[in-house]
């Protein structure tokens, strides 16, 4: 399974090491194959070698060049970072990212042959107004993008539950992703907040290929049980 940490605007370049560290001691000694994937901030971001794969929150469409704010994809390589999120709720809605610039990232990223994992979810209005009509909003995040990308991870992260505390049902979660599913084959995570007590359950539904987290992954060790849990479910299949 795929259990990956969004470390947004927190954590300091030291935290962020010894973040990492932790993680990578926890995967050594319980034995652990997930995939683990942790997206530093801009200036955490650091060579790192080891089981734990580091990704971008973001990156601007470019090598290099006239981009004030932004780094491009030099800056990733630098590190050699191959792993970038798009599509991030917080990208979309409190940075005002379109569609438009989410698919010219998309697209950049991808000729390079980087892993993307790239988001999507309705908003809470959204939501309310009914299925079809959340449907019809989660389809149009799928506009431009190349659903059949070999490198491609998608995460489903409602708008209303990020940092909220609210979920979706267990049966609304497997409802959707069974959609989505029919959408892309690429392995689909669901995020909005996971934590430690309701991980295990959202592991093991259908259709849920991991875990994006966000805030109950700023605690190490409760981000190593959710990581822990996904082995669980694997070592008893
Ligand atoms: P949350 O964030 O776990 O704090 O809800 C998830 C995310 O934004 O990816």
């Amino acid at each position: 399974m795929i259990i990956a940490a969004n470390l947004k605007t927190n954590l300091t370049r030291l935290q962020t090491t010894e973040y990492i560290n932790k993680i990578e001691n926890f995967l050594k000694t319980k034995n652990i194959n997930q995939e683990v994937l942790v997206f530093p901030a801009m200036t955490s971001l650091n060579k790192h070698v080891g089981s734990v794969t580091i990704g971008a929150q973001n990156a601007y469409a470019t090598n290099n060049g006239a981009f004030t704010g932004e780094i491009g994809q030099d800056h990733l390589n630098e590190f050699g970072i191959k792993t970038i999120l798009i599509g991030h709720s917080e990208r979309r809605h409190v940075i005002g990212e379109t569609q438009e610039m989410l698919i010219e990232k998309f697209n950049f990223y991808k000729e390079l042959g980087y892993k993307i994992v790239y988001c999507i979810g309705e908003p809470l209005e959204i939501r309310e107004a009914g299925h079809d009509k959340m449907m019809e909003y989660i389809s149009k995040q799928y506009e431009g993008i190349d659903t059949n990308y070999k490198n491609l991870i998608i995460a489903y992260e409602p708008v209303w539950a990020i940092g909220t505390g609210l979920t979706p049902t267990l049966e609304d979660i497997v409802t959707i992703h069974k959609k989505l599913k029919e959408k892309s084959h690429a392995p689909l995570l669901y995020g909005g907040s996971v934590k430690v007590t309701n991980a295990a359950e959202v592991l093991a539904l259908d259709g849920v290929d991991g875990i994006l987290v966000g805030s109950a992954a700023l605690n190490a060790e409760h981000f190593c049980t959710m990581v822990e849990y996904a082995q669980n479910l694997e070592n008893n299949k």
